[in-house]
């Protein structure tokens, strides 16, 4: 049997130099009690509960990883609420420029820092009457906890606009880092973050959660060994908007109390708050993310990528072939609609359109076809769905291999015990910074080429638009570096 490598096809990834050890001061956890008091009492908001730590057997410190979630909004809340639930990972520190608010993807539900920090407090006082309770602080500055020497890694889970810039200072100051989804706002921003990780021998881990889904991985594993025949076109469908925008004419909001605007702006332009432009609608504004085309195109094109054997890489031309747009003076500015066509250069095309359902991703071959959605998975001839792989197909990696039954919280808590087993063992995660940059430039691709309308040559060697300086200028936004806590 040919055992992949995670991230790849079945060749030896030759740059798998394991990172350097964890952070040392794993060692000296016990110290922390002292040190969370005193941060605590400084800048940091949100009293820690002052028990003393009790150390037990097989999560003595030594084995435990001490983990940031930056970001307690739609996912961040419930990507805390998974790592609470890995018996060695202690959340030790919570930020949130938000302390709570309605307003999030459920738009009821009140998320944000101080929600967030209850959730986890009451996770450790119910620990506590078995004797393993440890305090959690919470910030508004991430910077704080990038700070903290007993932190060996962060989740970031904020919005696009923050990825590159949280995962580089992350990288720079000794962190390993999940971050989400789409990986970046922009290609240049993706390059920047593989020197940093690299260069600060990292883990990061992207939060393209549906590769460790068991259909995803027969799906791409069908296509692999030529069980559809020679793959000649993928066809991914992205959503449209969930969220509508107050239209042109829309007018300045005030800055809610216990919001620092300041700081989610961060590195984006600097204008007038609306509620509309911030917490989970952030999406639908190309200051801060690239519309459906990233958010769902992150799972969907991750999928084309793995399936294809194209995740260090990317397609060789690129082509809008639609789009529609919100009304000028609108505050969404990403497509409503739209609809582009890749090539690479092994002859696969991949068209991506929003289209209902959530997503999905079909490969078509000459002998067959499997589709995946959020729903299942389809084939052509029927019988592909339960084919059992022979000895020696190609087997891609599965962060859990006895997980058959595709349950999302299940698949999703494989994606993140993934990503802190590389933590501990230095090993290369599932997805590394490298492909879920290339899945990130796909669609930034997407976004570039409805906004040129027109055939574009990529390549994606040199990353780079030949000949094309309008296009080039596309793959990098500036960012600005002023920003500071309000
Ligand atoms: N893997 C998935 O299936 C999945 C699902 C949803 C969202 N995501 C990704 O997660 C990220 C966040 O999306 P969301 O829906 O949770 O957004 P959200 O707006 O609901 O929550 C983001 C939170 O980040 C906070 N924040 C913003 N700037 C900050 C800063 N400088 N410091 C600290 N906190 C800051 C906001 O106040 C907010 O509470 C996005 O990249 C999104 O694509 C992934």
């Amino acid at each position: 049997m040919a055992i992949c490598s995670r991230d790849q096809s079945c060749s030896q990834s030759p740059d798998r130099t394991p990172p350097k050890p964890p952070n040392a001061s794993r060692r000296g956890f016990l110290k922390r009690v002292a040190t969370t008091a005193a941060v605590a009492g400084s800048s940091m908001i949100g009293a820690p509960l002052i028990v003393p730590r009790t150390v037990l057997g097989a999560n003595a410190p030594s084995n435990r990883i001490n983990l940031a979630v930056i970001g307690l909004g739609t996912r961040g809340l419930p990507d805390m609420k998974v790592f609470l639930n890995n018996e060695d990972v202690q959340v030790v520190a919570l930020c949130d420029v938000n302390r709570a608010s309605a307003g999030y993807r459920d738009e009821t539900t009140v998320m944000g820092l101080e929600p967030a920090l209850k959730v986890a407090t009451d996770h450790y006082a119910a620990r506590q009457r078995s004797g393993s309770f440890q305090g959690v602080d919470a910030t508004g500055d991430f910077r704080e906890i990038l700070e903290r020497k007993d932190i060996d890694a962060v989740a970031v889970v904020v919005p696009d606009h923050w990825h590159a810039v949280m995962t580089i200072m992350a990288a720079e100051a000794g962190k390993d880092i999940f971050c989400q989804k789409p990986l970046t706002l922009t290609i240049q921003d993706g390059q920047e973050m593989i020197r940093a990780v690299r260069k600060n021998r990292r883990i990061l881990q992207t939060g393209s959660q549906w590769r460790s889904n068991a259909r995803v991985r027969h799906a791409c594993e069908l296509v692999r060994n030529g069980y559809i025949g020679q793959l000649q076109t993928i066809r991914t469908t992205i959503s449209l908007n969930n969220k509508k925008d107050p239209g042109p004419g829309w007018q300045p909001m005030p800055v809610p109390a216990g919001f620092d605007y300041p700081m989610w702006l961060g590195p984006a332009p600097k204008v007038p708050y609306h509620i509309d432009r911030c917490i989970y609608k952030f999406r639908f504004n190309l200051d801060y993310s690239g519309g459906q085309i990233t958010n769902i195109g992150a799972h969907a094109l991750d999928i084309a990528q793995w399936g294809n054997g194209t995740e260090r890489t990317g397609p060789v031309e690129v082509e809008g072939l639609a789009a529609t747009w919100p009304p000028e003076g609108s505050l969404f500015t990403t497509a409503l609609t739209s609809s582009f066509r890749l090539k690479y250069a092994n002859g696969v095309e991949l068209i991506c359109e929003s289209i209902p359902p959530f997503f999905s991703t079909r490969f078509e071959g000459t002998e067959g076809w499997v589709e995946f959605t959020s729903k299942g998975l389809k084939t052509s001839p029927e019988s592909l769905a339960t084919l059992t792989l022979k000895p020696n197909d190609i087997r891609l990696f599965a962060p859990n291999p006895s997980r058959t039954v595709a349950k999302p919280g299940d698949f999703y808590a494989d994606h993140v015990r993934n990503f802190l087993d590389c933590v501990k063992s230095r090993e290369e995660p599932f997805e590394p910074v490298e492909v879920g940059h290339r899945t990130a430039s796909l669609c930034h691709l997407g976004n570039i080429a409805i906004k040129r309308m027109k055939r574009l040559t990529w390549d994606p060697e040199a990353e780079q638009f030949p000949g094309d300086p309008a296009a080039n200028a596309m793959r990098s936004r500036p960012r600005r570096t002023d920003w500071k806590a309000g």
